[in-house]
Formats: structure tokens, sequence, C-alpha cells
């Protein structure tokens, strides 16, 4: 099949448009529960099934899509690796052309090689959705951490937003830089330098970096926290024990940042490597919205990505 026939999925935000985003966003909100009610089902996917394929492990996210897929009405299930033939030896062409056969509406997947959703979408007929693919993106997490600090500053435009750790190594950092960038966000990028690659200055405009956290967080409007990829990380970069001393998000530092800076993290935290519990559990954390979120954002790109 050719690239002009493969059906849209969501493979990065690189590639959406402003306005692309725009219109996610304000669907996701519609999708947002009123404050103390539960999500009702809707009847939008019925009768259309969605496969999660995760080649990671992930709680979060994989549980995040499959909740959004029902209350859509749609049919969802989940296959991780370790569970399923890819633990065989089957390649993952073979996993997918496998699934393929099965006519599901869209597939979900998640991945340790950069640009395994991008290759499979060129081959298969199905829309497929990137929950994840190496250090390379992670667009839903962008997109629900978007819809998360709109909640509360009612804008992107024009904030400052810190992104803080092991920038090298995260989707999460390169979704959000992609993301923030188009709606001219100041973004600042910092790490230990081992962490800090510098060509990530250049993937979009106004995008700055340091190695100093205090620097950093000193006018940002909003700190996110990223989680030390050890998974990730083939030689030690950076010792642990050090690592909080000079990165981790501490009470102390909240003194330095501004009195309404808003905290965030993509989880799972590692509490006392990243992030200190009392700043974690703070009234400034939006931790627990940005979980909360994914499930409203996740709705409305299964709803764009299935609609007929
Ligand atoms: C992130 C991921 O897997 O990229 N987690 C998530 O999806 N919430 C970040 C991480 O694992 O560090």
């Amino acid at each position: 099949m050719s690239a002009e026939m493969t059906p849209k999925g969501l493979l990065d935000i690189e590639s959406l448009t402003r306005s692309d985003i725009e219109v996610i966003l304000e669907r996701s909100k519609e999708f947002q529960p009123p404050r103390g009610e539960t999500f009702r089902r809707l009847d939008i996917l019925r009768g259309r099934t969605v496969v999660n394929l995760f080649f990671e492990s992930s709680t979060r996210t994989r549980t995040s899509f499959e909740i959004a897929a029902k209350r859509l009405g749609a049919d969802v299930l989940s296959i991780t690796a370790a569970g399923s033939s890819i633990s065989k030896g089957e390649s993952l062409v073979d996993t997918l052309n496998t699934l393929g056969a099965m006519r599901p509406d869209a597939i979900v997947m998640r991945h340790s090689a950069s640009g395994a959703p991008h290759f499979l979408s060129r081959y298969l007929p199905v829309p497929i959705v990137n929950a994840g693919d190496g250090t390379h993106e992670h667009p839903t997490q962008a997109l629900l951490d978007a819809l998360t600090i709109t909640d509360r500053r009612g804008r992107l435009e024009g904030l400052r937003v810190a992104i803080i750790g092991d920038i090298a190594h995260s989707r999460v950092a390169r979704s959000n830089v992609f993301l923030l960038s188009k709606f001219g966000v100041q973004i600042v990028l910092c790490g230990p330098a081992s962490l800090l690659p510098r060509e990530m200055a250049k993937i979009a405009p106004g995008v700055e970096l340091t190695g100093d956290m205090v620097e950093a967080i000193r006018d940002a409007d909003v700190i996110m926290m990223l989680r030390v990829q050890l998974e990730r990380q083939y030689e030690a970069a950076f010792p642990a024990n050090e690592y909080f001393q000079f990165f981790g998000l501490r009470l102390e530092h909240m003194e330095q940042a501004k009195p309404d800076v808003m905290v965030m993290h993509p989880g799972p935290i590692n509490r006392g490597r990243e992030i200190s519990s009392e700043v974690a559990d703070s009234q400034r954390s939006a931790i627990l919205n940005q979980v909360e979120n994914g499930i409203a954002v996740r709705m409305a790109v299964l709803e764009r990505v299935l609609a007929r």
C-alpha cells in the first residue's frame, strides 16, 4: 500500500499543524467529565475494534487507551509482548500482519524502536496510533500535557515551560517540544550534560538549554519533570545518588519558583530520584490531573482516527 493510501493514524506531533492540535484539544474538553461526575459510556465507536499492542511495559498509557476506547463504545483488546507470540520470536511485521488480517479498525502501539509505528503504517491498511516509540515521540502524552496546562492556565501562548531531566532518552520531551513550540511557548530544557544533547535546541524554534536547575525554574510557569530512563541508558550517564542532588525537584526549589508554578510529570514517578514526595503530592502538582486528562485526550484521538 502506498503512503498516500495509508489510513490516517496518529504517528507524531511533529507533522501535525497547530490547528490539528487545537481541534483535538477542543474535542478533548468535551470529553472531560464535569467535576465530581464519572464518565458516561458513549456510542460513538460502537461496533469498532481497537487493538492495543504494547511491546514495552506500560500502566497508565495502556489502561488509559483501553478506558478511552470503551467509553466511546468500542471493543478493545490489549496484547502485551510477554504473553504473546512476540515472545516466541515472531517478527514485528508478521505480528502486525497477523493482527491486520483480523481487520481491527485501529491499532494502538508502543515499541522500543523509534519509528516502528511509522514503518508499519506504510504496510498495514489499518490506522496506527503511536503510544510511544523508543526515544522518538509520545504524541498523546504531549496532547494531554497541553490540555492539563490549559486547564490551569487558560492558554499555552506566552508561557515559559521548563522540561527537566533525562532529555536525551525522552520521547515525552520531544513531543512536548514539538507541540509547545507550535504555540509560541518558551521552552527551557535542563539536565546533566550527558543527558542534554545540544541538537535538542535545534529541533524547534525558541528552545533554550541549561545545566542549571535553578536557572531553569526561576521564571517558569510550568515545571515538567522527566523520569530517568534507566532502561534506555546503556552506560551510566549520571550516578543515581548525585542525580537527585542536582536535578531532583525538592521543596526548596519551590521557594525559588513562581508562586503559582505548576509541576508535572508523565509518570511513573521515582520518588526521591527525580522528584520529592512533598513536591509530587503538593497543591502545585498536576500529576493526577495529567492521568485523568489522558482519557479525554485519547477519546478525542481515537474518535478522530476512527471517524468514517
Ligand atoms: C512515559 C513513557 O513511557 O514514555 N510514560 C508514560 O507514558 N506515562 C514516560 C516514562 O516512562 O518515563
